[in-house]
């Protein structure tokens, strides 16, 4: 009988489905993700590395765009090349891994795989983002491959690429297609290894902040990115590989179902969320029991979203203090010398060198730490901290918090356990 038969055949398929499920090379959402960025590396951050800017004399030198750009190439290659064989290394590996770690999330540009005419990036990158999934599996770590810097810029902001008022990446089909093709590449070098690279992120922080023209450009590339990372061997055959697709600043619920399983069947998913409370004149003016409270009250924000949830990039930091955290010339909100700020205190002792930080101020970052990981432990798929190493902004620091103590050796030994509760 028809109706039979045909029951038979739907059941077939949803068995032969469940057979060709992904099975990614980390249990996500089994397991909580507990890992650290590595900013500042294969992207230059002008607030991780301010002695590379500094040392430039040029002061209109703000991201790594015009550092290639202004001033003597040859310089600026020899400069970038002792950076990249210096800044991160196979210890840092050891020690991230030592910590109880178990993903690096590794910004990189899109100028490592190609540089268009008229575009002064210098690349140069790729056989350390080669070393670097070498070094991970060699002590245990996950790899997420995160596309940092489009071309055009995707959000205006210096680590992109390229600082600039209004991002150009949306607007140009060129660059679309040209970041298209570079996700194309990431996942063909990865998708045989989803053992040290289970987890490809196509895009860092599109800005959906500028409104409906951005987030449909950047809906259709999630959905390409989709078919690029998860069918890398052509249609007839899945990948391992999730896919990290960031909220472009959109509260969660605006994704709600969007490559989910009820959507097309997408499997394999994952949404990144970056949380911080400083980039604001109401954030900085907080008190440290407000902070926490922000961080704790984080837990009904992000709990029960569809797709696994990973904070992946956050802060024991409260302020904007560090030396070039808004950019290179640009102040801060804090101390009222960003333009149009007013100022809560002095930043002396509240970035810097540890050495400098009081004991109250270092107990702070540990309960800023442990609210924070607490909070996205429980709600989500797990959090990787911004950022490992930078040179004169402790605070920032995973590194600097194991050293001094406001970063337990062991990432669930939380002495206020119940500092959410
Ligand atoms: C679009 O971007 C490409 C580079 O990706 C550039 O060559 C071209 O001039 C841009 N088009 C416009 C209209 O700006």
């Amino acid at each position: 009988m028809a109706p039979s038969l045909f029951r038979t055949v739907v059941i077939a398929c949803s068995s032969l489905s469940l057979a060709v499920a992904i099975s990614p090379g980390f249990p996500y959402g089994n397991e909580k993700v507990r890992g650290v960025n590595l900013g500042g590396w294969l992207v230059l951050e002008p607030w991780i590395t301010p002695s590379l800017f500094d040392n430039t004399g040029n002061s209109a030198i703000v991201d790594e765009y015009t550092f290639c750009q202004m001033q003597d190439r040859a310089i600026a290659q020899s400069v970038l090349e002792a950076h990249w064989n210096s800044w991160i290394t196979e210890s840092d590996f050891e020690a991230i891994a030592d910590a109880g770690l178990n993903h690096v999330r590794l910004p990189i540009g899109y100028w490592a795989f190609e540089v268009g005419p008229g575009e002064p990036y210098i690349s140069g990158q790729l056989p350390y983002l080669q070393k670097a999934v070498t070094w991970a599996g060699n002590h245990g770590l996950k790899v997420i491959v995160d596309l940092h810097g489009a071309p055009g810029s995707q959000n205006g902001f210096d680590n992109s690429g390229q600082r600039m008022d209004y991002p150009t990446w949306h607007s140009n089909d060129t660059n679309v297609a040209r970041t298209d093709v570079i996700i194309k590449t990431i996942a063909d070098m990865f998708k045989d290894n989803p053992g040290v690279v289970p987890i490809i992120a196509p895009l860092n922080e599109p800005a959906g902040f500028d409104g409906s023209n951005v987030l449909s450009v950047v809906r259709q590339y999630w959905r390409d990115s989709y078919g690029n990372i998860r069918y890398p061997y052509g249609s007839s055959q899945q990948s391992d590989t999730v896919v990290l697709i960031h909220d472009a600043f959109q509260p969660l619920n605006y994704w709600n179902g969007f490559l989910t399983t009820a959507d097309n069947n997408a499997q394999g998913v994952a949404m990144d969320t970056h949380i911080y409370q400083m980039f604001s004149d109401s954030g900085v003016a907080m008190s440290d029991d407000e902070h926490i409270q922000s961080a704790c009250g984080q837990k009904s924000t992000l709990s029960g979203f569809d797709l696994w949830l990973i904070v992946g990039e956050w802060t024991p930091a409260m302020t904007d203090c560090a030396t070039y955290l808004n950019g290179r010339g640009i102040g801060s909100r804090y101390d009222g010398s960003y333009s149009g700020s007013t100022a809560v205190g002095s930043c002396t002792g509240l970035t810097g060198s540890a050495s400098s930080f009081s004991s109250s101020y270092k107990t702070f970052l540990r309960k800023s730490w442990e609210a924070q990981a607490i909070t996205f432990e429980a709600a989500g798929a797990g959090w990787i901290q911004w950022t490992w190493k930078a040179e004169n902004a402790d605070e920032w620091t995973y590194q600097a918090g194991l050293m001094n103590g406001w970063i337990p050796q062991n990432p669930t030994s939380y002495e206020y356990p119940n500092i959410c509760d």
